[in-house]
This record gives structure tokens, sequence and C-alpha cells, in this order.
């Protein structure tokens, strides 16, 4: 780029999906964290009551950490034409053509420019929401199947109990009131969800990682200000990117 060539400042990134990302970054890395405990929870000799309480506090994360997911997915729909699906997700009319071009023009250091997610980085989104999307569904679930909280904590109290008219007394890590048999089929129905849920959390560190290390080579190369962007809502071009329409 000359230093001669005008830059031009264009809006991209609406407030909502700003505020959705750095909820959603600032959530996931609790979660990675506090989980990155839970996993090691044996070798560190962590108790019974440590246990409960760490998984708790993961919890409770969890739960801000869907909302904010549950909100993007309806802003997919309703949010400004860079925030919608249409323009983050992979696919669509001419998306091959547009791969092509991009990385031809990546090579040569001539990048077409684009002021929503380029064809490579819509990629990057579909693998994230796919993952944190089933990382919230089986979190989920096994939050009920565990320490038995909401939504589905009084249905598994109901599926183990000996006596229905005292789920309360159904406590994490106690046998109280829990049919030995029923509890044997409800933890056989959980392992591969907690297996999942285990499996993808390294998927995402790895995706995690692509993601980040893309945004920061895409911003060196490029210049167009993508990281800032995120906290700005604005990219900038000396020439008028190809996704912008006025
Ligand atoms: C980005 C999202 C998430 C990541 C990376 C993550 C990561 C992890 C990890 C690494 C573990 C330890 C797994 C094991 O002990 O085998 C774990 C356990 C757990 N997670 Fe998550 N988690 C996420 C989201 C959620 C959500 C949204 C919830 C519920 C609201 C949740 C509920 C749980 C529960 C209850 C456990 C304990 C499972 C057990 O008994 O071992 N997680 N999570």
């Amino acid at each position: 780029m000359s230093g001669q060539e005008l830059l031009k400042e264009y809006k991209v990134w609406d407030r909502t999906t700003r505020w959705f990302h750095w909820i959603n970054v600032l959530s996931v890395l609790g979660l990675i964290a506090v989980g990155t405990v839970i996993l090691n929870a044996k070798p560190l000799g962590i108790t019974n009551d440590g246990k409960i309480e760490l998984k708790t506090l993961h919890v409770l994360i969890g739960y801000v950490f869907c909302i904010n997911l549950a909100w993007r997915l309806v802003w997919g729909f309703i949010g400004n034409r860079y925030a919608r699906f249409r323009a983050i997700l992979p696919g669509g009319k001419g998306y091959m053509k547009d791969v092509t071009e991009y990385l031809n023009g990546f090579m040569k250091g001539e990048a077409p420019a684009w002021l929503g997610h380029n064809p490579l980085g819509r990629l990057m989104i579909a693998a994230l929401l796919a993952v944190l999307i089933v990382q919230a569904g089986t979190g989920l679930i096994i939050a009920g199947t565990d320490i038995y909280y909401p939504p589905f904590g009084n249905k598994i109290k109901a599926w183990i109990a000996q006596d229905q008219t005292q789920l309360d007394l159904i406590q994490p890590y106690s046998k109280e009131n829990v049919d030995e048999e029923k509890n044997k089929e409800m933890r056989a129905f959980r392992s591969p969800i907690v297996e999942t849920h285990e499996t993808l959390y390294f998927l995402l560190i790895a995706l995690i990682i692509v993601h980040v290390a893309a945004a920061v080579i895409t911003d060196i190369r490029e210049r167009n200000g993508i990281i800032s962007a995120m906290f700005t809502g604005r990219k900038f071009f000396t020439k008028r990117p190809c996704d912008w329409q006025g």
C-alpha cells in the first residue's frame, strides 16, 4: 500500500455482534480453565466437595455462555447484513469462486478486500459455531445428570429416584434415594455425552488457536484492522470491499 492511497473507514460489526464476541471469548476461556481443572481433578487431589464446587462454577459460567450463544443465533437472522448467517457461513451463490479468488490473491499478497468475513474465515466461523452449539447442548444435559442443575436436573432425579415424593433427597455424589439399577442406566446414557463434551474441548482449543493465528496473520498482511474492528466495529480499506453495499 503506498502512503498516498486514501484509507476509507467502513462500518461492519454492529454492537450486538461485538458484545457477543467478547462475552463469548471470556465465557469460553472461563469454561476451558475450569473444565481443565475438572478433567484433572484426580491427579490434583480434589475432593468430592471441591468437584461439586468446580462443576457448579462451570455450569454457572455455562449458562452465561449458552444465553449469549442463543442470542447470537437469533441475531444471525435479524442482525445487520454482515452479522447474518448468509454473510458469516460458507455456501451460497459463487462461494467456491470467492474461495479460489481469495486463495489465489492471498498467495500473491493481494487478497480481495472483504468487509465481513473473507471466504476462508466463513469456514472457521461455521466450525466454531458448530462446536460451540454441541458444547452448549451436551453441557446442559450433563449439568442435569451430575449436579442436577436445570434445565434437566429434575427430570434426571425423577428417572433415578427410589421414592418419587422425595426428589429433594437426591444430591450430587450422594446415594440417598437413588435406585442403583436406574442410576446405572442413567450413567450409561450420560457416558457418551460426557465423552463428546471432552473431545470437543480439545477440538475447540485447536480451532481457537487457528482462529487467533489467522486473525493476526490477516491483520498483518492486509492491514485493514480486522482485530480492532471487533472493538470499534470499523475496518479500513483503500479500495472498496467486494461485499460492501453502501
Ligand atoms: C465452550 C464450552 C465448554 C467447554 C470448553 C467445556 C469444557 C469442559 C471440560 C474440559 C470438562 C471436563 C470433562 C470431564 O471431566 O470429562 C467439562 C465438564 C463439564 N461441563 Fe463443560 N464445557 C463447556 C460448556 C459447558 C456448558 C455450557 C455446560 C452447562 C451449562 C457445561 C457443563 C459441564 C458439566 C456439568 C461438566 C462435568 C462433567 C463430569 O461430570 O465430568 N459445560 N466441561
